[in-house]
């Protein structure tokens, strides 16, 4: 039976990636730095493991509870919107804490357990906006923009050892949670500086604009993985939603 570890798996893409997978018959290890046993249907092809991808602890402990894994999803991230002038230096390597030096923990703890059976998918969880700048998202999309370089370059070197590597770029998913917890975060932080005011509103009135049609769901999320994990020509990276796919042409 095939296996899969996906990190962030208590809500959004996590999740709905994690019910695909149990759906289609596979051995799901859901990681979550909140285990919760009342989030996916009961299984016993079901693993809820505590991970928090900013902490080896948990990664070492969570890998080694995991068992034998075909598939790593890096999916757990975290949102950020504002200037650059009104990013704290703590803030702007938070992101890259949780979403690029996180997946990269997580690779280095699976990898040799793939290299040693030569085969084994790596899905690293990107955007959309590292396919066309936005304003106001400079440090988010740059935390991205380093986590593609990280998975492009590493698809170079893990090839001879018969282990492949995507990258999924989901586009703006307004159901999630994730940009309800970024708000939450920009707010006690102070929110945005007042000379910015003007572009915060021309970007939220763009937002405010798109009809659901031209959104991603937390679906195409899941699809985009499934399309990473089981095709073995899949291209490197697989665009999510109307609006990625709308963007990457
Ligand atoms: N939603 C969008 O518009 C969008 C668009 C493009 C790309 N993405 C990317 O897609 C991924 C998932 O986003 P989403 O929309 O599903 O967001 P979400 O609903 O906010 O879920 C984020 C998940 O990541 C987890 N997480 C955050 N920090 C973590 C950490 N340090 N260790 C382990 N887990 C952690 C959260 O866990 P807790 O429950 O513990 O907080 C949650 O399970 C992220 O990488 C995000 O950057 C999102």
């Amino acid at each position: 039976m095939n296996s899969i570890l996906i990190t962030g798996a208590s809500a959004g893409f996590g999740l709905a990636t994690a019910n695909l997978f149990l759906e289609r018959g596979w051995r799901v290890i859901a990681g979550m730095r909140t285990p919760r046993n009342d989030l996916l249907p009961a299984s016993d092809r079901l693993q809820v493991v505590a991970l928090d991808v900013t902490d080896p602890q948990s990664i070492q402990a969570a890998v080694e509870q995991a068992g034998p894994i075909d598939v790593l999803v890096n999916n757990a991230g975290i949102g950020w919107m504002n200037a650059v002038e009104g990013t704290s230096p703590e803030t702007a390597r938070g992101l890259f804490e949780t979403n690029m030096f996180g997946p990269m923990a997580l690779m280095q703890a699976v990898l040799p357990q793939m290299r040693a059976r030569r085969s084994g998918v790596i899905v690293n969880v990107s955007s959309s906006v590292t396919l066309k700048p936005l304003p106001l998202l400079s440090a988010y999309t740059a935390s991205k923009a380093a986590l593609n370089a990280l998975t492009e370059v590493s698809a170079l070197e893990l090839e001879p050892f018969g282990i492949k590597v995507r990258i999924v770029l989901p586009g703006r998913a307004p159901t999630t949670g994730f940009g309800d917890t970024a708000r939450a975060k920009i707010h006690a932080q102070g929110g945005f500086p007042e000379p910015y005011l003007p572009v915060v509103k021309a970007v939220m009135d763009a937002w405010a604009s798109e009809s659901e049609a031209e959104v991603t769901q937390a679906i195409d999320v899941a699809e985009a993985v499934w399309q990473a994990a089981t095709d073995p020509a899949s291209p490197l990276r697989i665009p999510a939603g109307a609006d990625a796919l709308a963007l990457a042409g």
